[in-house]
Formats: C-alpha cells, sequence, structure tokens
C-alpha cells in the first residue's frame, strides 16, 4: 500500500498507455546511421510501434549507448546493436523494413547535390549489405541526395540481381508532412484533416507540392500558391540554416520517416489502404524515378495513383516541365557513379 501510494494517477495512466503496447505483429526493423541527428529519435518512435518485434540498430558509432538506452523502454520490441561493418550483415538478417538516414547532412550555404561525393558511397556500400542479407525487404533511402541516392541503390540491387522496383523508396513524406503544416496554418484548418501531395524528387524546384489537388478542397490566391509553394520547396534550406551549422532537419525527418515506416508495416499486415508519397521507379512522367502517391501493400508499391497527375493548374504543369531536367541529371549522375565502376 506504501508503494502504491508514491505512484500518482498520471503516473499510471502514463503506465498504462505505454504498457499497453501489446505486440500485434513481429516485423523487424532495422535503421542503419541510427546514432545520428535523425537515427536516434526515428530509433525511438520506432521502438513504440506495437508492430514491431526486432529493431536493429546499426552505424559505425556510438550505437552501443543508444541501444542500451533504448532497450529499457518497456514497449515489445528487442532492440539490438550492431558496429562497425563486420556486424552489418548480422543487423540485416531476416529484416523487413531496412531504412538508411546514414551520411553526412547540409551545412549553410550547401545544395544537397553538394553531400554527393561522401554519401553516394555510404549507400551504395549498406545497399550492397542490404543486396547480400534481406533482399526482399522495404528499403526506405533517406541519406541526401534522395534525387541520386535513390537511383545509385537500384543499380548496385541490378548489379546483385535482386533489384524489386516496388521495394525501393525514397522517402520524401517530410515534404508531405511540411506541406499539410503550412497549408493547415495557412487557411486555419485542423492539422489532422489536410492532406497535400508533393511529387517530383526531393531538392529545390523538384519538389512540387500540387496545392490544386488539396483535401480538403480549398482555394487559394495566385500569390498564395507561390508563397506556399516556395516555401514547401525551401524548407529544408530553413531548417538548415535555422541551425546554423549543427546540421539539418532531424526531429521532423524522423517523424516523417516512423510514419512512412509504419505505413509500410501496416501494408505488410495486409492493410488494404495504405497511400503515402514516395520516389520511385516510375513511368508517370518520362523519368525513370519520380515521387507520387502510391498505394503499398504486402509486395511493396500495389499501385501508382498516376491520376493525380492530371488536370494540374499551369502553374503546376509548368513547375512540372522545369523541374524534369534537374531532376532526370541528378538521376543520371546516380546512374553514373554506379556504371563507372563496372
Ligand atoms: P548525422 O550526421 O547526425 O547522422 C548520420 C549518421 O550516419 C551518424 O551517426 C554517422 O555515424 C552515420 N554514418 C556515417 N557513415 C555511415 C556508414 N557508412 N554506415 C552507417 N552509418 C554511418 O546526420 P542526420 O542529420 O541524421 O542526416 C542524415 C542524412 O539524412 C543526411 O544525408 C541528410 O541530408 C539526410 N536527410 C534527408 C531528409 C529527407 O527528407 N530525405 C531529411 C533530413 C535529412
Ligand atoms: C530536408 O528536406 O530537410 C532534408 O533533405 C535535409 C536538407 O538538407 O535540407
Amino acid at each position: 500500500a506504501l508503494k502504491s501510494s508514491y505512484v500518482t494517477k498520471a503516473q499510471k495512466e502514463s503506465q498504462r498507455s505505454y504498457t499497453s503496447v501489446q505486440p500485434q505483429a513481429s516485423y523487424k526493423v532495422a535503421i542503419l546511421g541510427a546514432s545520428g541527428g535523425i537515427g536516434q529519435p526515428l530509433a525511438l518512435l520506432v521502438k513504440m510501434s506495437p508492430l514491431v518485434s526486432a529493431l536493429n540498430l546499426y552505424d559505425i558509432a556510438n550505437v552501443n549507448g543508444v541501444a542500451a538506452d533504448l532497450s529499457h523502454c518497456n514497449t515489445p520490441s528487442q532492440v539490438t546493436a550492431f558496429t562497425g561493418a563486420s556486424e552489418l550483415a548480422n543487423c540485416l538478417k531476416d529484416v523487413n523494413v531496412v531504412v538508411i538516414p546514414a551520411g553526412v547532412p547540409r551545412k549553410p550555404g550547401m545544395t544537397r547535390d553538394d553531400l554527393f561525393n561522401i554519401n553516394a558511397n555510404i549507400v551504395k556500400t549498406l545497399v550492397e549489405a542490404v543486396a547480400d542479407n534481406c533482399p526482399d525487404a522495404f528499403i526506405h533511402i533517406i541519406s541526401n541526395p534522395v534525387n541520386s541516392t535513390v537511383p545509385i541503390a537500384a543499380e548496385v540491387l541490378k548489379k546483385k540481381g535482386v533489384y524489386d522496383p516496388k521495394k525501393l523508396f525514397g522517402v520524401t513524406t517530410l515534404d508531405v508532412v511540411r506541406a499539410n503544416t503550412f497549408v493547415a496554418q495557412k487557411k486555419n484548418l485542423k492539422l489532422i484533416d489536410v492532406d497535400v501531395p508533393v511529387i517530383g524528387g526531393h531538392a529545390g524546384i523538384t519538389i512540387l507540392p500540387l496545392l490544386s489537388k488539396t483535401k480538403p478542397s480549398v482555394s487559394f490566391t495566385d500569390e498564395e500558391v507561390e508563397k506556399l509553394t516556395v516555401r514547401i520547396q525551401n524548407a529544408g534550406t530553413e531548417v538548415v540554416e535555422a541551425k546554423a551549422g549543427a546540421g539539418s532537419a532531424t526531429l521532423s525527418m524522423a517523424y516523417a520517416a516512423a510514419r512512412f515506416v509504419e505505413s509500410s508495416l501496416r501494408a505488410l499486415d495486409g492493410d488494404s489502404d495504405v497511400y503515402e508519397c514516395s520516389y520511385i521507379q516510375s513511368d508517370v512522367t518520362e523519368l525513370p524515378f519520380f515521387a507520387s502517391r502510391i498505394k503499398l501493400g504486402k509486395n511493396g508499391v500495389e499501385a501508382v495513383i498516376s491520376s493525380e497527375l492530371e488536370g494540374l493548374t499551369e502553374y503546376e504543369q509548368k513547375a512540372l516541365e522545369a523541374l524534369k531536367p534537374e531532376l532526370k541529371a541528378s538521376i543520371e549522375k546516380g546512374v553514373a557513379f554506379v556504371q563507372k565502376e563496372s
């Protein structure tokens, strides 16, 4: 009785809400780059998921502490640390979803493409290990420049003979999260209701929010469209500048990546109503990779919702044509990076 008097009602409530996270499925998730700015909060959010039974954390540094810390949370998944190249294969065995936020972030004044030289090699090496150890997994690429790192991953998987375009995803969820937030703020809408599809790629003008397709239906003046579009395109830079040399978006990115992981797990678990925007191999335009809304299923991309690209406004149509040369060049740069080595 004495002991229970130390436990306040609020503590009991919070205890109940966390421990009531009963295992509802047993998927294995690996995060590569797990001790970084994105990796740590992402690992925490994935640890909260009742769909996860094993959470494998890999990094080249500091991952033991992150895993020890996280493993004390009384949610179902078992957390395991893997450090250094020799432990990468074990980290990936039998994994269903691999998330890759490994790599360097931008500093003020840099473009995402300025990260290519370092991050291209990191993504290539990690995806080679994914190909060797869990070729059937959904692969979520976060490392920038996403417009090039996804084509790099595709080429690596092709070389290994295990490429399934339905299971390789560039994570563009943060663009959607931002678009939803900014539109809800501007139009005084309930955040939970707003849904803006974002297409194209994940850098500057290649990020194209389709404001005309916002749900619920909203009308914007031309000036609002211009301002919102530019803000969504520059939102990453907004954070890079605010952090003033300490990196780029990590918390909002972890939130967005956790949403994409949860959607993937729900799809794997048989939910037939899972839609997200993602940068994938695609034939909705003449470009080989393109972000648009997709339906997720047990085998990955089940359908591409190409109808959303019909009936665009003149502004959106022009922006779509304008983004293609830059996106095409970034795709070709990624493909060439892997092909030059053969
Ligand atoms: P960070 O520097 O804080 O963390 C990166 C982590 O990767 C570090 O822990 C580092 O040790 C690890 N790492 C480096 N090389 C590795 C390797 N070979 N194997 C495993 N781990 C390795 O950076 P961050 O802020 O977490 O950002 C990571 C990446 O995500 C950057 O490239 C950034 O541009 C990108 N990013 C993408 C989006 C998006 O919307 N797709 C959003 C934000 C950031
Ligand atoms: C973002 O959109 O926040 C990320 O791509 C990181 C960056 O460099 O802006």
